[in-house]
């Protein structure tokens, strides 16, 4: 039989915030893996360290203590530079509160990875129209992140995670500004985008009915990740 491929690894991750004389530890000795191509759904209650665990995962924040390996890279060893090349080239990341650039339209905001990645001959036009038409937000790229809702803001985040093509995507609560139909539509478009180009997605979400379309469910509680037995 084929063994799988790991794409991600984590090992006994710690991740603590120190605010005066309180210490608050979001993350607890997480340990998981993820094989390529595999889509993972993350869930757990408010505040259990979903988020803290994806940021660390997708090079966005450091641990205190444990290693993250993606694609074999030690990602506790790079440089801030090496890190933010890897990131453009390899990862795609739905924060969920957007974090979209105020000041740059839907448009610009989408193309900021590309920027960031060394794939020179790599051709935007025809993937940035087929993302921005499925997310319905053909009409609206060139207004600032203010003029549009909120689920609008959640469309061009995701579209600005997708435009590199990255090899891992991370999405966290990507359907939460969402009613069901938009909600289905972009989990459709992240599937549909994860096959085709033999993606790795790893999802943060509280929904239940779409937790179940992933391959595998983790549970987070307390900062412990562990697999959820359905
Ligand atoms: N920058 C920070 N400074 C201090 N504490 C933080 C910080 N970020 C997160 N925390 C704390 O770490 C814990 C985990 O937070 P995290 O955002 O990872 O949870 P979550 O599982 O994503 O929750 P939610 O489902 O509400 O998004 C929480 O107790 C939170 O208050
Ligand atoms: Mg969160």
């Amino acid at each position: 039989m084929e063994e799988r491929r790991i794409i991600l690894e984590t090992e006994d991750i710690i991740k603590q915030y120190k605010q005066y004389d309180t210490v608050v530890t979001a993350v607890n000795r997480a340990t998981f893996r993820v094989f390529d191509g595999e889509f993972v759904a993350i869930i757990g209650a408010s505040g259990s360290g979903k988020s803290t665990l994806l940021h660390i995962c997708a090079g966005l924040d450091r641990p205190n203590h444990g290693k993250v390996i993606v694609r074999g890279n030690n990602l506790s060893t790079m440089s801030a530079d090496e890190l933010s090349r890897f990131r453009g080239n390899f990862l795609g990341m739905v924060f969920q509160n957007h974090n979209l650039i105020p000041q740059f339209t839907a448009l610009e905001n989408i193309l900021v990875p590309t920027l960031m990645c060394n794939k020179p001959d790599l051709s935007y036009e025809q993937h940035l129209k087929k993302l921005v038409t499925t997310l319905g937000i053909a009409d609206r790229l060139h207004h600032l992140p203010s003029e549009l809702s909120g689920g609008q803001q959640q469309r061009v985040a995701i579209a600005r995670a997708l435009i590199n093509r990255p090899q891992v995507v991370f999405a966290d609560e990507p359907t939460g500004n969402l009613d069901r139909k938009n909600a289905d539509e972009v989990l459709e478009l992240l599937i549909q985008t994860k096959e085709l180009l033999g993606q790795t997605l790893v999802m943060v979400t509280h929904d239940l009915s779409i937790a179940e379309r992933a391959d595998r469910i983790f549970v987070m509680e307390n900062g412990n990740i562990e697999p959820y037995r359905r």
